[in-house]
């Protein structure tokens, strides 16, 4: 198949691209390399690889892009709540309009995974599934809400809204809570933790890139639905992560009753059923990818490179 991934060169995009050209298809990756990343250079060696450096609010370049394709996977964004804060016009342009831009550009026949997130739900008391009315508080959840209406609005399309990302990637994110509590134990030795109780949930970056490759197989007996895409093992407090870091290295840790608030407010437990039903379930486990963090990090000298702000 012939696949378009916007976004491509991403935290998430540069570990499904080489997944998707080692199955055999033709991957086409629209993106404006934001963070100057160089993630994409292993793989112009395949003649099956295409690259446009371009963005996804420039209408000729999406649908110079779009055009051909089988399948679009749209990952590019401005990720996360402080990103979107910081440049609230460039959120709304890149997240609603770039998707908009998308999907008005693809045909009926050509299917599309939009990246969603945990973070369209806003404050949730129980456990939150997919049937609930998102809330969106943060302008990132806001902005990825709309556009996924939109998405799942034209049809033959498919939503996964992800927990927290964690693990390693050539487009490494140190801001994901996972990478950055281990970061900070390695680095400064020392961990604060505000708002202990409160309950997070996560999957593995490979785990997502395994979610892809599940979807684009059964994208018949998937279509048209919203799925959580992460699982229940995963459901964790930040004292949960912060302890099991705690029992593999050696550092101190302050937990401190109120700290800046959460501008997504998450602290609740995702049912993830409605994915496992279909028949997808994830394979890394929070002790392999906190091992995975630990052997990989210790590499790793510099923090701000890796920002997303
Ligand atoms: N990582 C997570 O925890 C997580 C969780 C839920 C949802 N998501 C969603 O998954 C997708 C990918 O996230 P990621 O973690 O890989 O983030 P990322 O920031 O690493 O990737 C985003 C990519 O989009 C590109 N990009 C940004 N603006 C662009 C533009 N205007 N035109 C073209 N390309 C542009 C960037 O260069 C980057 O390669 C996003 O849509 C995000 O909202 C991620």
């Amino acid at each position: 198949m012939k696949i378009l991934i916007t976004g491509g060169a991403g935290y998430i995009g540069s570990l499904l691209v080489p997944q998707l050209l080692n199955k055999g298809h033709q991957v086409r990756v629209l993106d404006s390399l934001l963070f100057r990343q160089t993630s994409m250079l292993p793989y112009f060696i395949n003649p099956d690889f295409e690259f446009i450096k371009g963005d996804v609010r420039d209408v000729e370049t999406v649908k110079k892009a779009v055009s051909g394709t089988d399948v679009i996977i749209h990952l590019a964004a401005i990720v996360g709540a402080p990103a979107c804060k910081k440049n609230s016009q460039l959120a709304e342009d890149v997240n609603y309009q770039g998707t908009v831009n998308i999907n008005e550009a693809r045909t009926n026949s050509q299917k599309m995974f939009y990246a969603s997130t945990g973070s369209v739900y806003g404050k949730v008391e129980n456990i939150c599934t997919e049937d609930l009315q998102p809330k969106p508080l943060s302008i990132y959840g806001d902005t990825k809400l709309r556009a996924e209406k939109e998405v799942m609005k034209k049809g033959n399309s498919i939503a996964y809204r992800f927990a927290t990302a964690f693990g390693l990637s050539p487009r490494l994110r140190l801001d994901l809570l996972p990478n950055d509590f281990v970061f900070n134990a390695l680095k400064n030795h020392y961990l604060v933790v505000y708002d202990k109780h409160f309950k997070r949930t996560f999957v593995h970056v490979k785990d997502i890139v395994s979610a892809y490759l599940f979807g684009i197989e059964n994208f018949e007996k998937m279509k048209n639905e919203v799925y959580n895409v992460g699982s229940e093992k995963m459901n964790k407090t930040k004292e949960d992560i912060a302890n099991i870091i705690k029992q593999k290295i050696n550092f101190e840790i302050l937990f401190v009753d109120k700290g800046i608030p959460d501008p997504d407010q998450r602290d609740y437990e995702v049912s993830y059923k409605k994915i496992r039903d279909k028949g997808f379930e994830t394979s890394i486990d929070f002790d392999m990818g906190i091992d995975e963090l630990i052997r990989g990090l210790q590499t790793v000298d510099v923090a701000n490179p890796f920002s997303n702000l």
